[in-house]
C-alpha cells in the first residue's frame, strides 16, 4: 500500500528535519532538482476554496519538473453526482504518481488515502487537520528563529476549527521545552483530542486565556487564525465572534523585538496591514517556505523505497454512528463504524476517520 499523510504526525521528528533540510536545499539551489521528477503526474482534488495551498502544490510539482492535472472544486467533478471519496481516490491512482486532496468532510483524507494506490496528501479536510501547512510553518520557524526548542508560542483566533492549529500544536509538541499560549473567546478553545490526547498525553505546558495583549510580552511566536467562518452552523455566532482579535501596532508595543507574527493565510481582519511593514511579520514569506516544503515532500514520496507503515492501535467496529455531523462517516455509504483505543486506562476510543471521542462503543465484533 502507499503511503498517506493525513496527519503531521505521520511524519517523524527526523523526517520533519530531513524534508527541511532538503526543503532549504531547492532553495538554494533550485537548479539541482528542476527536473528531477520528470514524467511524473501530481493530481490535486480541492473541493473547499484554497489560493495558497493548491496553487502551491502545483507550483511545486512544476519546480521538479512533473506535470499536473487538477479538480479545481467540487461542481466540475464527479462528486457533484454522487461519487464517492474512495472511488474519486481509486479513480485518481489511475492517472497519476501522486495524489492531493481538500475536502470538508473530516476524516475524507483517512479513506482516500487508503483507497489510492498512490501516495496521498491531505491538503485539509474540514476542520481537522492541514499537515502540508504546518510544514510551511516549521520551515518558517526553523529559518526565522533558527530553532524549536524553548519556544513559547501563542496561537490565537480560531483554535476549535482551525485546522492547521491542531496540526501545529501536534508537530511542536514534539520539541523539548515548547509552551502553548491559546488565546481564544470561550466557544473557540482547541478541541477535546488536542488538550486529553497531545498537550496533557505529552505533559506540554500550556495556558488559555481570552486575552491577547496580557500574552504578548512572553510570546517567541505569534500565530495568528482567522474565525473559520464556513465551519459555523449559525451565522449569528460567526457574527458574534469574527472580531474578536484584530491585531495591530498597539498591540505589539509589549511585543518581544525578534517575536515572529505567523498566519497561514487567508488573512480578513485580523491583522491590520499597517503591521505588514514590521519586520516581525513573516507570513507572506511562510507562503513560499510552504512551496518548498511540498517540493521536499513530493519528492519525498515519490522516491521513497523503504517505507513500512507502523503498527495501527487497537481498533473495533461498531454499529454506533459518529456524533460528528462533518464526519466523513455521515455521508460515505461504503464505510464501516471504526473506532481506534487512544487511551487504555479510561477506555477512550476515537472515531479513526475525524477523531471524534467515544463512549465505549458497542462492538460487532
Ligand atoms: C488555511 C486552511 O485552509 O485551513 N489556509 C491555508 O491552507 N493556508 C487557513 C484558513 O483557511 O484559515
Amino acid at each position: 500500500m502507499a503511503r498517506s499523510i493525513n496527519d503531521v504526525i505521520d511524519l517523524t521528528v527526523e523526517e520533519l528535519d530531513e524534508l527541511i533540510a532538503v526543503a532549504s536545499d531547492m532553495k538554494d539551489d533550485p537548479g539541482k532538482y528542476a527536473k528531477i521528477c520528470e514524467g511524473k503526474v501530481l493530481s490535486t482534488v480541492f473541493f473547499e476554496p484554497s489560493t495558497r495551498t493548491r496553487l502551491s502544490f502545483e507550483s511545486a510539482m512544476y519546480h521538479l519538473g512533473g506535470s499536473v492535472i487538477s479538480v479545481p472544486n467540487e461542481s466540475s467533478s464527479s462528486a457533484s453526482k454522487g461519487e464517492s471519496v474512495a472511488d474519486t481516490a481509486r479513480v485518481i491512482s489511475n492517472y497519476a504518481d501522486i495524489f492531493v486532496m481538500r475536502n470538508p468532510k473530516e476524516g475524507s483524507s483517512y479513506v482516500a488515502g487508503k483507497a489510492a494506490s498512490i501516495p496521498f496528501i491531505n491538503a485539509g479536510d474540514g476542520g481537522h487537520n492541514h499537515p502540508t501547512q504546518t510544514l510551511a510553518d516549521l520551515m518558517t520557524i526553523k529559518i526565522e528563529k533558527g530553532h524549536f526548542d524553548n519556544l513559547t508560542v501563542g496561537i490565537c483566533g480560531d483554535l476549535r476549527y482551525g485546522r492547521t492549529v491542531h496540526s501545529l500544536i501536534n508537530a511542536l509538541s514534539r520539541y523539548p521545552g515548547v509552551k502553548f499560549i491559546l488565546i481564544s473567546p470561550e466557544e473557540l478553545k482547541i478541541p477535546d483530542y488536542v488538550r486529553r490526547e497531545i498537550l496533557e498525553v505529552y505533559n506540554i505546558p500550556y495556558e488559555e486565556t481570552g486575552d491577547l495583549v496580557a500574552a504578548m510580552p512572553e510570546l517567541d511566536i505569534l500565530y495568528m487564525t482567522r474565525i473559520q467562518r464556513e465551519r459555523f452552523i449559525d451565522p449569528a455566532n460567526y457574527d458574534r465572534l469574527k472580531d474578536s482579535y484584530i491585531l495591530d501596532m498597539e498591540k505589539l508595543q509589549t511585543a518581544k523585538k525578534d517575536m515572529i507574527i505567523m498566519h497561514p493565510l487567508p488573512r480578513v481582519n485580523e491583522i491590520s496591514v499597517k503591521v505588514d511593514e514590521d519586520p516581525r511579520a513573516v507570513y507572506f514569506r511562510q507562503t513560499l517556505y510552504g512551496r518548498y516544503m511540498r517540493q521536499a515532500l513530493i519528492l519525498k514520496l515519490l522516491t521513497e523505497k523503504d517505507y513500512k507503515e507502523p503498527k495501527p492501535p487497537k481498533m473495533i467496529k461498531s454499529e454506533v454512528l459518529c456524533k460528528n455531523p462533518r464526519c466523513i462517516s455521515q455521508t460515505e455509504q461504503e464505510l464501516e463504524h471504526i473506532y481506534k483505543l487512544v487511551n487504555e486506562e479510561h477506555q477512550i476510543y476515537r472515531c479513526i476517520y475525524c477523531e471524534s471521542k467515544m463512549k465505549m462503543p458497542q462492538t460487532i465484533d
